[in-house]
């Protein structure tokens, strides 16, 4: 047991190692400092077990391809738990067991669970080392591809133990759940079948996970400290965690400006994060603060300062090229963990949409040959990359300062074919607040042409910490607490047409949505087109130069239909009764009062609500 706390000066964290190590039962525990060494040998050792294969270290120098267990692919929301006293603290959208309850059910999965097997002591830092804005955790776990992606997405190693001292950590424990008798072999994706259980406790801050060994579900920095735990504590200390990117743009004459924005997962934040501007932009810069996590907080000169908590990117691979997003082409080609991507006969790797045309053979994502033939993806839809954020070409310096960056604009937007326009800005920070809250996002459904709309808030719905309806009002608390208001904005990338295809290019063309939200914060296009929505741009305020992007189209994707507004609206009401008398009346007053003059139609004759003569007028 000496050896299990030898490198704690930390009474605490001695204290609950010692518990772990006799619940949990490692055969040895390994201290981890973070050094390329210590990375290099895990992942020869992962090599050596058959977990990673090596890439042809010409095509791909120092990267690996690791294969997870076909059930274990993704994160597991119907398997992840916030266990607060009260049931009411969770709220309608959070799984909820009683703690006490829970403690016990994963004190009996834990016993033993980390047999035959080394328990790796990792500490970490989200946000830069020693900063005051950042926040220590530690991560037991026996799952050495853990090790190795902490180490690409937090600050991880032996100075985050230098700058924890005696202060305090979020305990993240993880287990694969699957001990080794003596003798027993290994498989190369180790991970529980029947039990995942990814739970976060509100009474200390700590966050258990067992079964699983995949993405958010097992790198505990991610979404179970950086949203779920960390939007507790910010709720308290007056602040945001975020499933948001953060970028600044960079305009030719050298004034930048930053925006934070929050899209469901899978919806483009990666690609907003690092977007290279378009023909027409010369002389614009994209910088990449973030793509996944913001850290929001009122700083000293009256603006929202925004940190990126994380070190790396853990981003989609599937439809990454270098049309859609050569910054990540380039962020991913050296040093790089790629997850579920198949295997090339030259050793690289491949996933839908990486090349229009796919190679003559690969091995796919579970080790089967695979032609185009085949008729099944070759890499899983969820296939993904690790890599560190520096290593991308749009890499802000910034990232690293204490400060964080002023945000000037906050952006939501989900995948939604219908009903809503390509931009709008809210009238004021509550209506914005009840168009983030009300965002929806469509999960393609079986049935052909029909898409079912999930509502996710703020794109937080499986990442918020505690009752939604009191993160609302957390949110429009905020209001308060800075001079200078970030405006807030709806964009929505996937309209479809009457041909059912997106409408708007997107990728690198979202610049240009960009540019009107800049130029709105900072004061010019002044006389926007107001609808029910919010503000809308004219055809002429937005930048057309290198796009072939008619008035008659540009109408199309910004007109908003009176009924198909009214029945979006009328839906979200079934959202905002879940939540009973925590729903804070001043949404619900927004909502009714769109409601009302949609009904009563005092825009009739406003811009974006008819085609034709009016819609002309306007613009
Ligand atoms: P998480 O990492 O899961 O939180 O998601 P993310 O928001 O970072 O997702 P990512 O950027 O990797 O989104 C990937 C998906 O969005 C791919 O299917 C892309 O093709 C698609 N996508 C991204 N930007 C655009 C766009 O501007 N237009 C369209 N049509 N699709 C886009
Ligand atoms: C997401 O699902 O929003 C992700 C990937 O960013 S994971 O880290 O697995 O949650
Ligand atoms: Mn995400």
């Amino acid at each position: 047991m000496t050896k299990a706390v030898a490198y704690a000066t930390n009474k605490k964290l001695q204290k609950w190692i010692t518990e772990i190590v006799e619940l949990c039962e490692p055969d040895r525990i390994r201290w981890c400092n973070g050094s390329q060494q210590e990375y290099d040998k895990l992942c020869a050792d992962m090599v050596a077990s058959g977990t990673f294969i090596k890439l042809n270290p010409e095509k791909r120098p120092n990267s690996y391809l690791c294969r997870s267990d076909p059930s274990d692919v993704a994160r597991v929301e119907d398997r992840t738990f916030i266990c607060s006293e009260d049931k009411d603290d969770a709220g309608p959208t959070n799984n909820w067991m009683d703690p006490t309850e829970m403690r016990a059910t994963l004190k009996s999965l834990f016993a033993g669970c980390m047999r035959g097997r080394t328990m790796y002591v990792v500490p970490f830092s989200m946000g830069p080392l020693g900063s005051p804005i950042s926040h220590i955790g530690i991560q037991l776990t026996d799952s050495p591809y853990v090790v190795v992606s902490m180490r690409t997405m937090t600050r991880m190693g032996q100075s985050a133990l230098d700058a924890l001292g005696d202060g305090e950590f979020i305990p993240c424990l993880h287990s694969v759940g699957v001990p080794l008798e003596p003798g027993q072999a290994d498989v190369p994706w180790p991970s529980n079948p029947t039990h995942k259980y990814i739970v976060h406790f509100p009474d200390d801050h700590s966050i258990v996970s067992f079964g699983s060994g995949y993405g958010g579900n097992a790198l505990l920095g991610k979404k179970s400290f950086s949203l779920r735990i960390a939007s507790m504590m910010g709720r308290k200390q007056g602040w945001l965690a975020e499933h948001m990117l953060i970028l600044g743009a960079e305009s030719p004459e050298g004034k930048k400006t930053y925006v934070a924005a929050a899209f469901p997962s899978a919806c483009g934040k990666t690609n907003f994060s690092m977007l290279v501007p378009p023909k027409g932009f010369e002389g614009w810069k994209i910088h990449t603060i973030g793509d996944d996590i913001a850290w929001i907080k009122p700083g000293p000169d009256g603006t929202f300062r925004a940190i990126n908590p994380e070190a790396g990117f853990f981003g989609v691979a599937a439809g990454t090229n270098l049309r859609s997003n050569p910054n990540a082409i380039h962020t991913i080609d050296r040093n790089v963990i790629f997850t579920n991507c198949a295997l090339t006969d030259d050793g690289d790797v491949w996933w839908e949409g990486q090349t229009d045309v796919p190679p003559p053979h690969l091995i796919d994502w579970q080790g089967r040959d695979w032609t185009p033939a085949s008729g099944r993806p070759a890499a899983h839809p969820n296939a993904r990359f690790t890599v560190s954020t520096r290593q991308c070409p749009s890499f802000d310096a910034a990232w690293d300062d204490p400060e964080g960056v002023p945000i000037s604009a906050f952006i939501f937007g989900g995948r939604l074919s219908t009903t809503f326009p390509l931009v709008f800005e809210s009238r004021d920070w509550q209506s914005g607040v009840y168009w983030a809250a009300t965002m929806g996002s469509e999960a393609t459904s079986a049935a052909v042409g029909q898409a079912a709309i999930r509502r996710d808030p703020f794109a937080m719905l499986p990442f918020c910490g505690y009752n939604m309806a009191d993160y609302w009002t957390h949110w429009l608390s905020m209001e308060s607490k800075v001079a200078r208001r970030p405006r807030i904005y709806r964009v929505n990338w996937f309209r479809k047409g009457d041909d059912g295809k997106f409408m708007w290019p997107g990728y690198g063309e979202n610049m240009r949505v960009l540019k009107w939200i800049i130029d709105r914060v900072s004061g010019n296009a002044q006389d926007a087109v107001e609808s029910p929505f919010g503000y809308m741009p004219h055809y002429k305020d937005m930048t057309w130069s290198g796009l072939e992007f008619s008035r008659e189209r540009f109408e199309r994707i910004m007109f908003v239909d009176r009924q198909e507004a009214v029945t979006e609206v009328e839906d979200q009401e079934k959202l905002f009764t879940k939540f009973g008398r925590r729903m804070p009346a001043a949404l619900e007053r927004e909502r009714k009062n769109l409601l009302h003059k949609l009904l009563e139609g005092n825009f009739a004759h406003a811009a974006g609500m008819t085609r034709g003569d009016v819609n002309a007028k306007a613009f």
